[in-house]
């Protein structure tokens, strides 16, 4: 389904970006875990461990054509690379929404973020999944990988499954989230639960309440895009990270962009998947990266954006491994944190 891709492109060509070829720019929407192997600039020797999300959030502002540009049963470009997570950790959530048509039937659209379960009533994610989606329902989506229209269907009474609305209200975002203006500070966000989860079954994740300590053995999961041009995720994913020093980052940053220094509130890790290279991408947006400590996983940051190239022709959009992505720090919004959820574990 080249063509859909293509439509997938040349919106955000075109409409967002006007980027002149092969530029690299970044933008917030990290959506899967896409990575670049060797091979020759603009081939199609992309992969990823990461997993589509069919639409961000993005997207969805721009999008008026009443053809959906990402098909989640085309399964025409995909590359079964990468690792599947052999299960869902209890505390991942994915971030699914539905839009109406052009006859007012509501239609699932799909995973378009990652975020975790932090307490029975609060979700963590990045502001920038939420920011814009209003006049849409969103649902959290516990304990489930496959997130695609048919096995959410089946999956729907599933006792080890827990789905939950939400819309635009029920989100708290940092009110000082600046967006592509300013590098993305403050990208955070908490959902609101109206009706509790089981945290018996569904285990939240303990949060970092400070750098020292969770900075090794770092792991990430998410439902982004797995390469730079595919489309639906069929499964959560996972990479192990190497946290990278600020200096480190803002150096790499610097050389592949114009960029200011990293700041405290952010952090850089690099992933490695099956030893090779891999990044967040599209639709990881708002999960973790999280240290698989002896006193469970403790989470240090929440996926914010990277750098992606642009090669054009042929219209593809890869997230540039080389270069560290980043993520909102959990530690410096701990007290921001507390105060929309006050029943968060912080160790
Ligand atoms: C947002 O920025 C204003 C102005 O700098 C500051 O007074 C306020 O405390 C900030 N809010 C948060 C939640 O950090
Ligand atoms: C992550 O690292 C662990 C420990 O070395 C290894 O067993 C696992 O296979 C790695 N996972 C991936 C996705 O490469």
């Amino acid at each position: 389904m080249v063509g859909s891709v293509l439509a997938f492109s040349i919106a955000l060509l075109g409409s967002t970006l006007g980027l002149s070829p092969r530029h690299a720019d970044y933008i917030s929407h990290l959506e899967g875990f896409a990575a670049r192997v060797p091979g020759g600039p603009g081939l199609f020797s992309d992969y990823g461990i990461g997993h589509v999300g069919p639409l961000q959030p993005q997207l969805l502002r721009q999008e008026e054509d009443p053809e959906d540009p990402e098909d989640p049963e085309d399964s025409e470009t995909r590359i079964q690379k990468g690792r599947v997570s052999q299960k869902v950790p209890s505390f991942v959530a994915g971030l699914v929404y539905y839009r109406n048509d052009r006859n007012g039937n509501e239609e699932y659209k799909g995973p378009f973020c990652t975020s975790t379960l932090i307490s029975s009533t609060e979700i963590l994610t990045a502001a920038h999944c939420t920011e814009g989606m209003k006049n849409v329902r969103m649902e959290v989506v516990l304990g489930l990988s496959d997130l695609r229209a048919y096995s959410m269907r089946i999956n729907e009474n599933n006792p080890n499954v827990a789905i939950r609305d939400f819309y635009f209200e029920d989100v708290e975002h940092h009110e000082n989230y600046t967006g592509k203006e300013d590098n993305f500070l403050n990208d955070i966000a908490i959902i609101k639960l109206s009706e509790p989860v089981d945290i018996s079954q569904f285990k939240p994740i303990q949060l970092a309440g400070k750098e020292e300590g969770y900075t090794q053995n770092l792991k990430a999961n998410g439902w982004g895009l797995k390469n730079c041009w595919s489309s639906s995720a069929e499964a959560l994913r996972e990479a192990n990270g190497t946290f990278v020093d600020r200096p480190t980052c803002s150096d790499k940053w610097s050389r592949a962009r114009d960029s200011t220094p990293i700041p405290k509130s952010q952090v850089c890790v690099t992933y490695k998947a099956d030893g090779m290279d891999a990044a967040v991408a599209s639709g990881d947006s708002g999960g973790p990266v999280y240290s698989d400590a002896s006193n469970g996983p403790v989470q240090i940051g929440i996926a914010s954006h990277v750098i992606f190239d642009f090669y054009y022709p042929p219209f593809l959009m890869c997230v540039d491994s080389s270069v560290p992505q980043v993520y909102n720090s959990v530690p410096e919004y701990k007290d921001w944190i507390l105060k929309h959820s006050p029943s968060a574990t912080f160790v």
